[in-house]
């Protein structure tokens, strides 16, 4: 089955709601599931509500198994700005996922490709990612895959545009001080994780989106080779669908989802 399932909400709050109903159904369903995370802004209210589940008593993370998407090279793990620091304080930490289960692409080690090769390897070695979360930059790259990647690409280094590094200036205390090289999944990588979960809010994701859900599949936005994902789930606030010129027609298909079909 190939299928992309467009759902809007009302706002980013009732968006990462059902975001995080969607990973906690899996994870009860199955308990040592291999989840896929993000980083940025967009995913960090669905962490919210995992993290609110699991204080809960609702969601056990005892016996899942965490990859994430990417990491600068050369910048050490314990920095503020790392991808590793925003996982294990936004989520890994409060959540309580064992860290022996947790894998995020090294970019401190001295052989990078034998590194991205090893990350290949745990997650066919982890039995495939269940769930993969995905943001989108407001150029369209899914993970730090730019704009020209392959689209059967494998985990490996990037070079940022300069568009994503002014994103993250902000985190880094100056534009001048963001990394030039990354480690990213590959977009051939993400397209084998059994089901994506692509979030997006806000009017600067509005174009992008469009583009992803309704534009031709092209490296150009490399979020669009979603299209061909087995299951692709996208989660919208308004904002973000406004330029979806099938807007009605994807509320009315989720409007009359079948009541088996329901998270
Ligand atoms: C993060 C990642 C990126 C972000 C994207 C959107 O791990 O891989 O693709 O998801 O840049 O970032 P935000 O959510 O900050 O707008």
């Amino acid at each position: 089955m190939g299928a992309m399932e467009v759902i809007i909400q009302s706002d980013k709050r009732q968006a990462s709601l059902l975001g995080a109903r969607i990973i906690a159904r899996q994870v009860q369903k199955k308990p040592n599931a291999a989840l896929g995370f993000a980083t940025g802004k967009t995913p960090l209210l669905l962490y919210q509500f995992l993290v609110q589940m699991h204080r809960e008593k609702e969601l056990d993370f005892s016996r899942v198994t965490a990859f994430n998407l990417d990491e600068y090279i050369g910048l050490d793990p314990s920095h503020p700005a790392s991808f590793h620091s925003y996982m294990w304080q936004n989520l890994f930490g409060p959540i309580a996922i064992r860290e022996d289960k947790v894998n995020i692409p090294n970019g401190m080690a001295a052989d990078i490709p034998a590194a991205c090769r090893k990350f290949e390897e745990t997650i066919k070695s982890s039995g495939g990612i269940d769930i993969q979360i995905l943001g989108i930059g407001r150029d369209g790259h899914i993970g730090f895959n730019e704009p020209s990647s392959s689209l059967t690409s494998r985990t490996r280094i990037k070079t940022l545009t300069a568009e994503t590094r002014r994103d993250h200036g902000q985190e880094f205390g100056g534009d001048e001080k963001v990394p030039f090289h990354v480690i990213t999944m590959g977009l051939g990588t993400i397209m084998e994780a059994r089901t994506c979960l692509l979030l997006a809010f806000g009017k600067e994701k509005a174009r992008p989106i469009a583009q992803t859900i309704e534009g031709p599949i092209t490296a150009m936005v490399p979020a669009s080779i979603l299209q061909l994902h087995q299951r692709a789930i996208v989660l919208l606030d308004e904002e973000a669908a406004a330029e979806l010129t099938k807007i009605d027609y994807y509320r009315w298909v989720y409007g009359h989802k079948p009541d088996w079909q329901k998270y």
